[in-house]
């Protein structure tokens, strides 16, 4: 299985589609929520290279931490608070290019540059986040925001 887990490309939006690709055929005959979202973390993070890459479900009104690789990571959020909060509140995307100028961001590890976080939608309601830290300053933009809202709809199709 390993072995057919091969992303190509030099830019960044070449490896995305790769990575999408790769991503659609390790889920397309798994129906298991959690380990789909175990198998994306691991594929973006070995992509990438990022710091965290992480899920967090919305259980009743707080975020509760879901399949991750990286440091380990606070458990519950709040809605409203930090990045992964506020990004569920706002049903939006949120890139934050320096999470020290983010007011109220919530971290994990001081080794945490820059964020984003990206919304799940089941049936037009939130379910939870795709949490990604990089450690560099302002290292997401739009290909992530759009790659990554394509891959996290790939967890709920089988
Ligand atoms: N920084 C996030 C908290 C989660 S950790 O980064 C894994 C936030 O502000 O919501």
């Amino acid at each position: 299985m390993t072995e057919s887990f091969l992303v190509t490309g030099t830019t960044k939006e070449e490896k995305y589609r790769s990575l999408y690709a790769a991503i659609a055929a390790l889920t397309q005959d798994e129906s298991d929520i959690i380990a789909n979202m175990a198998n994306v973390t691991a594929a973006v993070k070995e992509v990438f290279g990022f710091l965290w890459v992480g899920f967090y479900h919305v259980v009743e009104d707080e975020l509760v931490l879901g399949p991750f690789q990286g440091p380990v990571a606070c458990t519950r959020i709040k809605k409203g608070r930090g990045v992964c909060g506020l990004s569920w509140e706002k049903a939006e995307s949120i890139i934050v290019p320096d999470v020290d100028k983010f007011a109220g961001h919530i971290a994990c590890s001081s080794k945490s540059k820059s964020e984003i976080v990206v919304p799940i939608f089941c049936d037009n309601n939130i379910t939870g986040v795709l949490d990604i830290d990089s450690e560099d300053l302002n290292a997401f933009d739009e290909i992530d925001e759009k790659y990554l809202s394509q891959i996290v709809k790939l967890l709920y199709i089988s």
